[in-house]
């Protein structure tokens, strides 16, 4: 049977996570957060106190660690060692880390691994950095999620914010610039959008208006 894969990529804001999470659900398909998996990872690193510099011990132990996913209601799960760790992973050391572990190749191929695996029995919308490069290069649409550094940190404060997290805007955009810097200067699957990924700003777009362009870029094409 033909499974159909949509793959979303995009700078650290720029609303991957919300606008697929609803395109899933639209097209009945599988939403899958490929951040999340890294961020797990990234815990797992810091719980143990491996340091980000430490290549070997950092890729030692990102063989021995288990990552998966589950579903519960709808709601993607990530689970470390056989524990659910969905609500520990979204504080700024934690997205610092992920992003200052990614770098590393024996991190990457394990995750890649799960995440192909997983595209290849279901329907998914995967976002990440690298799905259209890397992970999905036959995907049937691909989209490069963008919006400025000032949108994109003003909207994770808010969701931060909304959640109860102190946080302040300024760090929140130094953050980002200097995730996104890190992640599209990387020497293992740069962030770059795809030759045949289509490009949607959304900066001066609302989320149903960007949830309608996709879907009407999925339809044209299948
Ligand atoms: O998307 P999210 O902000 O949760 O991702 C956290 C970090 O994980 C990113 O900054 C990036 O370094 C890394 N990542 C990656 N490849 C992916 C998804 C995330 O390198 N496909």
């Amino acid at each position: 049977k033909k499974v159909y894969n949509i793959a979303v990529d995009g700078p650290a804001g720029a609303g991957k996570s919300t606008i697929a999470r609803s395109v899933a659900e639209k097209l009945n398909f599988v939403y899958v957060d490929t951040g999340a998996m890294y961020r797990a990872m990234a815990l797992h690193f810091l719980r143990n106190g491996i340091p980000a510099a430490d290549e070997a011990a950092i890729s030692k132990s990102a063989e021995e660690v288990d990552v998966t996913i589950s579903y519960e209601n709808g709601m993607q799960q990530v689970i470390l060692n056989g524990e659910n760790v969905s609500g520990l992973i979204r504080r700024p050391e934690v997205s610092s880390m992920a992003s200052a572990v990614s770098i590393y190749m024996p991190v990457r191929r394990k995750l890649v691994e799960l995440q192909k695996n997983l595209a290849s029995k279901e329907n998914v919308i995967m976002d990440g950095r690298d799905i259209g490069t890397c992970v999905l290069p036959h995907a049937d649409l691909k989209i490069y999620l963008t919006a400025s550094s000032q949108v994109r940190a003003k909207r994770r404060y808010e969701e931060l914010t909304a959640k109860g997290e102190e946080c302040s805007l300024k760090n929140i955009e130094s953050d980002i610039i200097e995730r996104d810097y890190r992640d599209m200067n990387r020497e293992h699957s740069p962030l770059k959008q795809a030759e045949d990924a289509v490009l949607v700003d959304t900066s001066a777009m609302t989320i149903p208006q960007v949830v309608d362009r996709i879907l009407q870029l999925f339809y044209e094409r299948n």
